[in-house]
């Protein structure tokens, strides 16, 4: 059976124009993203991950090459993709139940079930009691969940995730990583995953695509994650290739860190 195949980077490559010159930041990026995946992209602070993200998002053009979904390059946001960012970006005067709402009002027609309520996709990770509290009130964990929420309220194909989890406290990510493994095992949505963290990348994905350092940085390895599924964070650490997939991924890491940035020649 040959996977489908709906995401795919083909020779994404960004460059900015900066004061000192035009910079580099992704060169030819190529990767292909089966349905219902879960692919982590691993690198070092600065590397271009989130630059890669934001395009798959639409939130800025490649310079070059791009993002095809199901054979169609697309350069614009749509509500096939939701995005959550490193820090919450909720509407402070608005509940978080009106917060969701409001994401739900904007995306109508994917959703299977209309009759679906904010409290459904709040109660999905986790924080329904929290509906009538404005953000500001919660937690970043919870404030988190909310916005987890309000990705998937808009029933995305694509759920794109940015280090959601990396201004957490430990006990609070480890917390989030749970729900959010949960909540794509019950409907295996193509998640696409920004991350710096290798045991968040061992635990959540099936395979890794490793950025090399900027400038310039592209694809340097995709390594697929062998442990079974469901995952349990126990069964995973003390799997036996647990050690070695992390010492692999931080070997990689490792060469590919403390390159200087330079600035290149258009
Ligand atoms: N708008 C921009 N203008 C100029 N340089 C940028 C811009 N956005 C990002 N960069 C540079 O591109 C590189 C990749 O950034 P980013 O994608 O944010 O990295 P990461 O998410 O891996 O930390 C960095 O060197 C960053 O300074
Ligand atoms: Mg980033």
């Amino acid at each position: 059976m040959t996977l489908r195949v709906p995401l795919e980077l083909t020779g994404l490559t960004k460059r900015f124009e900066t004061q000192a010159g035009p910079f580099v930041a992704v060169d030819n990026v190529n990767a292909r993203i089966g349905q219902g995946e879960f692919v982590c992209i691993l690198g070092h602070s600065g590397c271009g991950k989130s630059t890669v993200l934001s395009i798959v998002a639409g939130l800025q053009p490649a310079t070059l090459g791009g993002v095809v979904i199901d054979g169609k390059q697309v350069d614009t946001p749509g509500s096939d993709r939701a995005v959550v960012f490193q820090t919450p970006c909720l509407l402070p005067w608005l509940t978080a139940r009106q917060n969701v709402l409001l994401a739900m009002k904007q995306a109508p027609s994917r959703r299977s079930d209309p009759k679906a309520t904010p409290e459904h996709y709040l109660e999905l990770v986790g924080v329904a009691d929290c509906a009538a509290q404005l953000p500001g009130a919660l937690s970043l964990g919870t404030q988190q969940c909310v916005s987890l929420a309000r990705a998937l309220s808009v029933e995305p194909r694509f759920l794109l995730l940015d280090e959601p989890f990396s201004t957490l406290d430990s006990l609070t990510r480890f917390d989030l990583q749970d729900t959010l493994l949960q909540v794509w095992e019950r409907d295996r949505k193509t998640v696409l995953m920004v991350t710096h963290d290798v045991d968040e990348a061992l635990y959540l994905a099936d395979r890794l695509i490793l950025m090399t350092d900027g400038p310039a940085a592209t694809v340097g390895e995709i390594f697929t994650v062998p442990f079974p599924r469901p995952r349990e964070r126990t069964a995973v650490l003390e799997h036996p290739d647990y050690y070695a997939c992390h010492q692999r991924v931080l070997d990689f890491l490792k060469h590919h860190a403390h390159q200087s940035k330079v600035y290149v020649s258009a």
